[in-house]
């Protein structure tokens, strides 16, 4: 059973865990959301580097963590490589699915639902530029839907008003193929996006392209079907991870105290 960390900022990347744990039974799953720090995707760069590379290295000095999988498109686009230097186990990124969704759109246009800190990265630019020369692909601000999946995942009502008004330009699209989901908190609202768009359109998400690479980095031979699941946030006292915790069927939420010293960001 390997010690396999799952870290955002919030509770989106529960989509991510639950991709991982359908391919890869028998690990213990350590999910840690830097939920202190939410949203991620309307923070400066240079904190949020410092931030990520502090709560992760202390989550993997204190778990003994053996992989780590940062499914955060909005950490990841930023501070992989900060990461990867950082850390000596391997770090699995989440990053848009502009590649498969590029090959199946056939030229088609596609819309990159993201936040708007993924957007404006290069990495992200570098993807559109490396794997969509054929398609055009829109970029969509998502920011107000980090909230909204938050609520979701707390068992709150989700406004259809918000979710009508981020979709609102997809909906001038012509001949729309189908669009990214470059933040993992939003594969958590699919079907309530797809209410509005219609079932004609294709969402892609990076979850299952993630699982295959963690069943790929893990030492072969047979799997237990025994797994763990161990949550823990940087604010344990917040109302969305304790119900997704009780939700779930989970013990409370792990406080993280940060080993290293680490300013809070305020807006
Ligand atoms: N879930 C995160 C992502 O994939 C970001 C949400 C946020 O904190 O803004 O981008």
């Amino acid at each position: 059973m390997a010690n396999i960390l799952v870290f955002d900022s919030g509770m989106g990347g529960w989509s991510v865990l639950e991709a991982c744990r359908a391919h890869v039974p028998g690990q213990h799953w350590h999910y840690l959301c830097d939920n202190a720090a939410l949203p991620y995707g309307t923070k400066p760069d240079a904190w949020l580097t410092e931030r990520i590379l502090a709560v992760v290295g202390t989550a993997c000095a204190e778990l003994r963590i053996e992989l780590v999988i940062i499914a955060c498109n909005t950490a990841s686009t930023l501070a992989l490589e900060a990461l990867r230097a950082r850390l000596s186990v391997p770090v699995i990124g989440t990053v848009p699915a502009i590649k498969p969704a590029a090959e199946q759109a056939l030229g088609k246009p596609l819309a990159l639902l993201a936040t708007s800190a993924t957007l404006s990265r290069r990495y992200t630019q570098t993807l559109i530029e490396r794997f969509s020369s054929r398609s055009i692909v829109h970029p969509v601000n998502g920011d107000a839907l980090v909230s909204e999946a938050e609520s979701f995942m707390a068992g709150d009502a989700v406004s259809a008003y918000t979710l009508k008004a981020v979709l609102a330009p997809l909906q001038a699209i012509e001949d729309l193929h189908g669009v990214v989901l470059g933040c993992t908190h939003f594969p958590l609202l699919t079907p309530q996006l797809r209410l509005i768009l219609g079932d004609h359109i294709i969402w892609y998400d990076s979850g299952a392209a993630i699982a295959r690479r963690v069943e790929a980095l893990l030492p072969p031979g047979p799997r237990s079907d025994a797994e763990r699941v161990s949550v823990y946030a940087t604010d344990a006292e917040r109302s969305t991870v304790r119900a997704v915790c009780r939700r779930s069927g989970l013990g409370p939420p792990c406080a993280l105290k940060l080993s290293e010293p680490c300013l809070m960001f305020f807006d």
